[in-house]
């Protein structure tokens, strides 16, 4: 087993400095697996191991500045690894430089290349083809961005495209100067040196050096031939793989950067953990960095998801892209009080917006006149003391309720969960909005359609009393079919109440007020009661609301049709 060193490779920058060691001591590491980040005023990027085995030495540290051909990090490679190895005569504990092996090999990879070398630039008006340069990696790389469109003027060294792989982002330069004729490429191809990148007429091109990396070629200034798509181009040069080769872009080609970007959109991040923000719709902007300099590490991602996923906010919105109410600091318009919510103000709060968000809801409005109904109930009130209750409003609304829903069964149903089918319920259960000191209770009396008017007054009073004692029980506020929710004895015209949903409608119930109803001949006072009624609009249509509601209205104002 040898130990061997890695330098740093060609990065496209005379010095670059030591941001991040993503190896420790002893860590196994793989080829390709990333030692280290550096960064130069031009770039960042993640230097891959050369060889696989185990780190033995960091010769580096952060902060240091390092260029080509330093000395990164020991490895005592495996044994795997070195059978491999071409033979130095020297391999029973020294010290060798994988970099050696890959200068031989970027020699040859020099002399194959110079045949791509483009020729000087002369040409008046000569159509050239845009070429992808040596990129560093025979593997695809992505366009991430495309900077410029057909008819751009550009000029040498304009950013054509981006792309960004998980190791580095680069821009690919324009090699000449002229107008944009044609691109071949989109966000999301995957490009490797030699594919077409587009055209491009250019204009009194100057002699120029030629740039041993950049794989730009003149074509023939009298053809017309559009060049062939960047799938069917061949890479014009046996690129190294970048595992065997470091990042390696090469000097006219600019590696780009994130931290030029990051200058731009104030993100501080490395192309992997960029890619990794894209691949999870993560806001770069609203991760918080930990790494030097307030750079984002993959942990801040982590850490923001974790934090997201936790929120109160993530519990309550249903995924569907609702932008959150923004945070406000309101102590700082006067001093402020703060009280958690109850649990259940947390339960409703939750079950508010999930109907709200769920359910398209409309709501009908009408009154009824109560004038008969009022009568009947004051002449039972000493009946009812005697019988040790009292007979509010709420439980002739809970009968016309139960009438209408059987007569109406879309009222009395549920949208099965995958949105397919209606669910009609054979029973009649109804819900009552309660208000306690701890927040709303909806407690359930069961098949109201049987039981009669003192009855159901009974149960109101049991149940309100039990939800203000805290004393429901689960299953007592389970199975309804739909709610009532009366503010009468509050006041108010009316309002719109929210679904209970899976349940498709519920009344809402405003103040009864003596009114001028006109009979045709004369205006008389008549004790009308507003109603509104709300469903939801994917199960129930204007249509089916509208006898809802008649149906509800003609039997409170004349209480005789309950025994139709
Ligand atoms: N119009 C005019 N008066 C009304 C009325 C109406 N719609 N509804 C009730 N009243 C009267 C009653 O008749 C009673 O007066 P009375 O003693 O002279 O007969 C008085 O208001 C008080 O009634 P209340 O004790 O509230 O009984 P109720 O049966 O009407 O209501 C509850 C019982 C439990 C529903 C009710 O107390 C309650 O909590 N309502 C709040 C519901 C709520 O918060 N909904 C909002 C959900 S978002």
């Amino acid at each position: 087993m040898t130990t061997q060193q890695i330098q740093v490779p060609d990065i496209g920058a005379d010095e670059a400095e030591v941001i991040e060691w993503l190896v420790q001591v002893g860590d196994r590491i793989e080829i390709d697996d990333s030692l280290l980040v550096l960064e130069s005023d031009k770039a960042s990027m993640e230097v891959p191991s050369t060889l696989a085995g185990k780190v033995e030495t960091l010769l580096v540290s952060i902060g240091d500045a390092v260029s080509e051909g330093v000395p990164i990090v020991v490895i005592r490679v495996d044994s795997a690894a070195e059978a491999v190895l071409p033979e130095t005569g020297d391999s029973d504990g020294d010290i060798e430089t994988a970099a050696d092996q890959r200068d031989d090999q970027v020699g040859h990879e020099e002399q194959d290349s110079v045949v791509n070398e483009p020729s000087p630039k002369t040409a008046e008006t000569a159509h050239q083809t845009l070429l992808v340069p040596d990129i560093g990696t025979d593997d695809g790389v992505e366009v991430i961005e495309i900077s410029v469109s057909v008819g751009d003027q550009v000029s040498e060294g304009d950013t054509l495209i981006v792309l960004e792989s998980d190791k580095a982002s680069m821009e690919i330069p324009s090699e000449f100067s002229g107008e944009i004729t044609a691109l071949m490429v989109t966000v999301g191809d995957t490009l490797c040196q030699g594919d077409v990148i587009g055209e491009l007429v250019a204009q009194a091109a100057h002699e120029a050096p030629v740039s041993s990396s950049v794989a730009a070629v003149s074509t023939d200034t009298s053809s017309s031939t559009p060049p062939k798509p960047a799938a069917a181009m061949p890479a014009a040069a046996p690129a190294e793989s970048m595992a065997k080769k470091a990042p390696a872009v090469a000097p006219g080609t600019a590696i780009v950067s994130s931290q030029e970007s990051a200058i731009a959109n104030s993100i501080y991040a490395g192309p992997a953990v960029r890619k990794l923000a894209r691949e999870f719709s993560i806001p770069l902007d609203q991760v918080q960095g930990s790494g030097p300099r307030s750079r984002i590490l993959k942990e801040d991602l982590q850490a923001f998801v974790q934090h997201k996923l936790r929120s109160p906010q993530a519990a309550v919105t249903t995924g569907s892209g609702i932008p959150a109410v923004p945070a406000v600091d309101f102590s700082a318009f006067g001093s402020v009080r703060t009280e958690e919510l109850s649990k259940i103000g947390k339960v409703t709060a939750t079950n508010m917006q999930r109907s709200w968000l769920n359910v398209p809801h409309v709501t009908q409005f009408d009154d009824a006149d109560i004038t008969d109904l009022e009568a009947f109930r004051g002449a039972l009130k000493e009946e009812a003391t005697r019988r040790g209750t009292k007979l509010t409003p709420l439980p002739f609304l809970l009968k016309a309720c139960a009438i209408a829903l059987r007569e109406n069964p879309k009222f009395n149903a549920s949208l099965a969960p995958d949105g397919q089918s209606i669910i009609f319920k054979e029973y009649i259960h109804i819900g009552f909005a309660v208000d306690t000191p701890a927040g709303l209770l909806v407690p359930v009396i069961r098949d109201v359609d049987t039981k009669g008017l003192w009855e159901l007054s009974e149960e109101v009073l049991s149940l309100a009393a039990a939800a203000r004692d805290k004393k429901l029980k689960p299953a007592q506020m389970q199975g309804a079919c739909f709610t009532i929710s009366s503010l009468g004895a509050l006041g108010g015209k009316g309002f719109t109440p929210i679904v209970n949903a899976p349940e498709v409608g519920i009344l809402g119930v405003a103040k009864a007020s003596i009114q001028p109803v006109w009979n045709g001949s004369e205006f008389l006072p008549r004790n009308l009661l507003p109603l509104s009624l709300s469903y939801d609009h994917r199960v129930i249509n204007g249509a089916d609301g509208g006898r809802f509601m008649n149906q509800v209205v003609a039997l409170l104002s004349d209480i005789r049709r309950f025994t139709l």
